[in-house]
């Protein structure tokens, strides 16, 4: 049997950089389409180093999605057998400032690709959607049934998106598509090799204790701590991003084999929830250093406790998180402490 050729939209990236590694180690051919907005093709150099002899397997594409006619080469280039959609912009708060920005990019990327899918025959799909479209959960742990709404515009995209999926997969039994609903994703690879990049500011709060513990800040601000939680912090559902990477290989094995699929969603979780404090405590431990901390009040937007329920994806992906919390830290470290300033230097972060 051929092996199978995937493309995967946003492979340069943090989550996409790890999947493409998974996928090159179990024997499919990707091709990468990235535009390199937010990310380096350092990250591609490294994943074709760390796959070895699978590294032949991989090809890049720098390229906007909203590009049209660039996107239908690569779609000529190759009988693509799924693609896997990472490319999107990300950054909540920069979404509220820049809807148009937000808008523009995930949506007409998104459909911009959809649309080559559809002319070249290729009507597998998974795509990186978000617990953001959880809203503030009345419950925990959240199932996928739960009710969905957007806080702002970037989780907006993410239910246009979704909803899109829904209505292409109505509209034509061929598509097969599955949602992947992350959680938060942490963690790097192992090697230290790859792992998460961000420019600016970060928005999210491991790279920002990371950032913290290399010296490029000096304490990590922690927003409410007044929750009715075990000791007031936030409580979130952290990942270790090898885990997720495995989820998509999981995702994948079910479009290929399940027949009746449809457009189908799974979350991707641990299913435990952990403090801001915990983790805090947890990546002193593992890189020895004291991440000094500064006391706020809550963010507005901020839910209190946020969870996955893991039964769906367990029982029909066959799939389940192995990593706990401190190799989610370990393996943040080892990565923040062998690339300080990621894939760049001081001076391409000033
Ligand atoms: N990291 C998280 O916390 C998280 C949580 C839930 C969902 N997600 C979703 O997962 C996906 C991947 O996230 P990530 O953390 O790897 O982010 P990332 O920014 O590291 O990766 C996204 C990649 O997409 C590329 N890209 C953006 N717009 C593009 C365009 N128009 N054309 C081509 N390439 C484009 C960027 O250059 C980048 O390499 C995103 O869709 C994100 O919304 C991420
Ligand atoms: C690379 O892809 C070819 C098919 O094009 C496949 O036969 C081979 O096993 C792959 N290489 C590795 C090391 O996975
Ligand atoms: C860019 O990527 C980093 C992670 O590598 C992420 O923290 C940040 O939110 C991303 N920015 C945008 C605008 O998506």
């Amino acid at each position: 049997m051929a092996a199978k050729n995937i493309l995967v939209t946003g492979g340069a990236g943090y989550i996409g950089s790890h999947t493409v590694l998974q996928l090159l180690q179990e024997g499919f051919c990707v091709v990468v389409v990235d535009n390199l907005d937010n990310s380096s093709e350092e990250a591609i150099r490294r994943v074709v180093q760390l796959a070895g002899d699978a590294g032949k397997n991989l090809s890049f594409a720098k390229v906007d999605l909203r590009d049209k006619e660039e996107l239908n080469k690569v779609f000529a280039s190759k009988k693509f057998d799924a693609v896997i959609h990472f490319a999107g912009l990300k950054a909540v708060g920069e979404s509220v400032q820049k809807p148009l920005l937000y808008y523009n990019n995930n949506l007409v990327g998104t459909i911009t690709l959809l649309e080559a899918m559809t002319a070249h025959g290729c009507k597998k799909l998974v795509f990186s959607s978000s617990a953001t479209v959880y809203g503030w959960p009345k419950q925990v742990p959240c199932t996928e049934e739960l009710p969905l709404s957007a806080a702002n515009p970037y989780g907006r995209t993410k239910l246009v998106i979704e909803d899109i999926c829904r209505d292409i997969q109505k509209s034509d039994s061929e598509w097969k598509i599955i949602l992947l609903r992350y959680f938060n994703p942490v963690g790097a690879h192992p090697s230290g090799c790859i792992g998460e990049d961000p420019h600016g500011t970060p928005n999210n709060l491991m790279p920002f204790i990371q950032q913290v513990a290399v010296g490029r800040r000096s304490a990590l601000t922690v927003y409410g701590t007044d929750y009715s939680t075990k000791d007031g912090t936030g409580v979130r559902d952290y990942i270790h991003v090898v885990d997720l990477a495995d989820g998509h290989i999981a995702a994948l094995g079910k479009l290929f084999q399940d027949n009746c699929i449809g457009c189908e969603v799974y979350n991707l979780g641990t299913g435990k929830g952990t403090s801001v404090l915990e983790i805090v405590t947890a990546f002193e431990k593992a890189s020895g250093k004291k991440i000094p901390l500064i006391m706020a009040s809550r963010r507005p937007g901020d839910a209190e406790i946020v969870y996955a329920s893991t039964e769906k994806a367990e029982h029909e992906l066959k799939w389940r998180a192995k990593h706990g919390i401190m190799e989610m830290c370990r393996d943040q470290w080892n990565w923040a402490s062998r690339n300080p300033w990621g894939y760049g230097s001081p001076e391409s972060h000033s």
